[in-house]
C-alpha cells in the first residue's frame, strides 16, 4: 500500500535537556481521492500538519496509531491532486509510514452496514459530530453542514463537514467545507443566500452562500464570513476576518454561534449571537459591518430566532427564540430587538442539543434539525442528526405553543405492517414479539389509563414511555396533555439501531435517547400500567436512508 506514496522521510531530532524527541516528515505526491490515517486510543493527541506544495495548509491534533489501529480515518485530498502534500507529526511517528493514499477509504464496502450504523439518521463516515450548521436550502438541495472532526471519534479539530440532501432524508456526505485556520476552530454558525450581493461576491447571476461561523481561538472567539460560489461545495474566507470581535466588551470568551437571517420588513441582515449570558442581536447592511442592538439573557449556546404564524395564520405570528437546550421564548421582534412576552417552555428534551432551522426554504415550513447526542457501540463515528422535524405554533389551553414533528419528507421511509384496535396490554405485548428481532420499527399507539397512576411501554427493558399521571411528568420531565381528563396519551416512536425519538400526542411533546436494550431482558415490547388499554396499535417497517 505504501508503494502508493512517494515517500520521503526525514527525521529530525530535537534535543531537549537530555531528552530525544522525533518529528518526523513525509512527503505525498498526490494522485488519489483519500489519505488513510490509522488511529488508536492508546496515544497521546499530537500536532500534525500538513503543507501543500511547501505551504503551510492545515494544522490538526490526531491519534496517529503506532501499532494496531482501532479505526481509519481520513482526509479528503482529491482538491490536492498532482500536489506534494508534507506530512509532520509530533507524537509517535512510526504511524506516518502507515498512511496511505488511495481512492476508497479503509472500510469503504462496509460503509453504512455498519453493526451499530443509523439507519434512518445521518451520521458522518468518519470522525465525531455535534452541532448542525448553516442548514440552508438552494437550487434544490438541503445543506446540512456540521461540527466535525475528520480525525477522531471525541471531539477537537472543528472543521464544518458538509452533506448535502434532496429530501431531507437521505443525505450524501461531500468533503469538509471549513478547515481550522490561524483563527481557530470552526465553531457552529449559520448560512444565507446573499441575493441582492451585500457583501459583494455574487459572479453573474450567481448568489453567493455566505457562511458566517464562529472562530475559536485559545483566548477568544471571533465571527467571521466565508463566501461560496459553487453551492457550498469549496468556501474562501473573507480577507479581514474577523467581522466581530466582542471578547472585550463582555469581558467573556464565550461570544460564539452566529445566526444570521434577511430581516424583510427593514431590508437588513440580523444576527442572533450568544454571549456570556444571553443572545444579542447586531444588524448589518452588507454581513461585514456589524451593530450591536440588544440582548436578551437566560440563553445558552446557539442562538434561533425565526417568526412563526400561529395556527397557520399569517396575520397573527409569534417570534420564537431559543438557545441549545431548546428552551425557548414567544414575543416579538423589531428588526432589532426582541421582547419576550411568554417563556421559558421546552418543547423537546433528552439526546437533543444545538437544534438548528434552515433558511431560504422553498415554502414556507420552519425545519429544525437537532444533533443526536448518541453514540454508537464500537463503531469509528459518534453523534448523529435527529429527524428533521417542522416546528409550528399552536393554540393550546395554556396559550400557543411549538410542536415538533418529523416532516413529511420522513413518510417515505415507514410502511404500515400492523394496525390493531382495543387491546389488553397483555394482547398488544404478545402481538409485538413477532417484531423481537427488528432491528429498526417505527410504533405508534395510544394508552388509555384506567385506575392506574403511571403506565407506559418498555423495550428490552428500556423505559421508552413512563406517563404518570399522579405527578403529570412523562419520563420524569413535566407534561399536561390538552385534555387534562382524557387519561390518553398518543406516542409516535422512532426507533433506531442506536437512538430513539419519540413524539408525543402530535407533536405537543418529544424527546430523545440513545438505545440502550438490557441484554438479559427477555420481556421485548412490553406496555405495562394496571388494566391499561391500548387504544390502537399500529408497526411500520423501516427502509434504510443507505440502500
Ligand atoms: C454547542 C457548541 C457550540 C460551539 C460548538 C463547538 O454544542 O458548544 O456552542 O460552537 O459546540 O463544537
Amino acid at each position: 500500500m505504501n508503494s502508493l506514496t512517494l515517500k520521503i522521510a526525514a527525521v529530525c531530532v530535537f534535543l531537549f535537556a537530555g531528552l530525544s524527541l522525533s518529528a518526523e516528515e513525509i512527503k505525498i505526491k498526490i494522485d488519489k481521492q483519500y489519505l488513510n490515517l490509522p488511529v488508536s486510543h492508546d496515544q497521546d493527541r499530537s500536532k500534525m500538519t500538513f503543507k501543500v506544495d511547501g505551504e503551510p495548509d492545515l494544522s490538526v491534533v490526531i491519534r496517529l496509531a503506532a501499532g494496531n489501529a482501532d479505526y481509519w480515518v481520513f482526509k479528503d485530498v482529491s482538491h490536492l491532486k498532482g500536489k506534494t502534500l508534507t506530512i509532520s507529526y509530533d507524537g509517535n511517528s512510526e504511524g506516518l509510514n502507515k498512511m496511505f493514499q488511495d481512492d476508497v477509504i479503509v472500510g469503504q464496502d462496509n460503509l453504512y452496514k455498519e453493526k451499530n450504523r443509523p439507519q434512518f439518521h445521518f451520521t458522518t463516515r468518519r470522525g465525531w459530530i455535534n452541532d448542525p450548521n448553516g442548514l440552508i436550502y438552494y437550487d434544490g438541495e438541503y445543506h446540512l453542514f456540521y461540527q466535525h472532526n475528520p480525525y477522531e471519534r471525541d471531539w477537537e479539530n472543528m472543521h464544518w463537514g458538509h452533506a448535502v440532501s434532496k429530501d431531507l432524508v437521505h443525505w450524501e456526505e461531500l468533503p469538509s467545507a471549513l478547515y481550522p485556520d490561524h483563527l481557530g476552530g470552526m465553531f457552529s454558525g449559520s448560512a444565507v443566500m446573499d441575493y441582492d450581493n451585500t457583501a459583494g461576491y455574487n459572479k453573474g447571476k450567481t448568489p453567493a452562500m455566505i457562511a458566517i461561523y464562529t472562530a475559536a481561538g485559545a483566548d477568544k472567539q471571533v465571527q467571521c464570513i466565508a463566501y461560496s460560489l459553487d453551492k457550498g461545495r469549496t468556501f474562501t474566507k473573507y480577507e479581514a476576518n474577523p467581522v466581530i470581535d466582542s471578547r472585550h466588551i463582555w469581558n467573556s470568551k464565550d461570544t460564539r454561534d452566529p445566526k444570521v437571517f434577511w430581516y424583510t420588513p427593514g431590508k437588513h441582515w440580523v444576527m442572533v449571537l450568544n454571549e456570556r449570558d444571553g443572545h444579542s442581536i447586531y444588524t448589518s447592511s452588507n454581513l461585514k459591518d456589524w451593530k450591536y442592538e440588544s440582548h436578551v439573557t437566560g440563553f445558552w449556546e446557539c442562538p434561533e430566532l425565526f417568526e412563526l404564524p400561529v395556527d397557520g395564520n399569517p396575520n397573527n405570528t409569534k417570534w420564537v427564540m431559543y438557545g441549545a437546550s431548546g428552551t425557548y421564548m414567544l414575543g416579538s421582534f423589531d428588526g432589532k430587538v426582541f421582547t419576550p412576552e411568554k417563556g421559558k417552555y421546552q418543547y423537546t428534551t433528552g439526546a437533543i442539543y444545538a437544534a438548528q432551522t434552515f433558511t431560504n426554504m422553498p415554502d414556507s415550513r420552519r425545519i429544525q434539525v437537532g444533533w443526536g447526542r448518541i453514540s454508537h457501540p464500537e463503531m469509528p463515528f459518534n453523534g448523529m442528526m435527529l429527524l428533521p422535524t417542522e416546528l409550528t405554533l399552536r393554540t393550546t389551553k395554556d396559550g400557543p405553543r411549538l410542536f415538533n414533528l418529523p416532516v413529511k419528507e420522513t413518510e417515505t421511509l415507514f410502511t404500515p405492517v400492523r394496525d390493531w384496535q382495543n387491546l389488553t396490554s397483555d394482547k398488544a405485548n404478545d402481538l409485538l414479539k413477532e417484531f423481537y428481532n427488528t432491528d429498526c420499527l417505527r410504533i405508534k399507539t395510544t394508552i388509555k389509563l384506567s385506575h392506574a397512576t403511571d403506565a407506559g411501554f418498555n423495550l428490552f427493558g428500556q423505559r421508552i414511555v413512563g406517563y404518570d399521571m399522579n405527578s403529570n411528568t412523562i419520563n420524569g420531565v413535566f407534561y399536561s396533555p390538552e385534555d387534562m381528563t382524557s387519561m390518553e396519551l398518543s406516542a409516535d416512536i422512532y426507533i433506531d439501531r442506536t437512538s430513539i425519538e419519540v413524539f408525543i400526542d402530535d407533536g405537543a411533546y418529544s424527546y430523545s435517547m440513545e438505545r440502550k436494550p438490557d441484554t438479559n431482558n427477555k420481556e421485548g415490547f412490553h406496555f405495562w400500567g394496571n388494566n391499561i388499554e391500548v387504544k390502537d396499535l399500529q408497526v411500520f417497517s423501516v427502509k434504510s436512508v443507505w440502500n
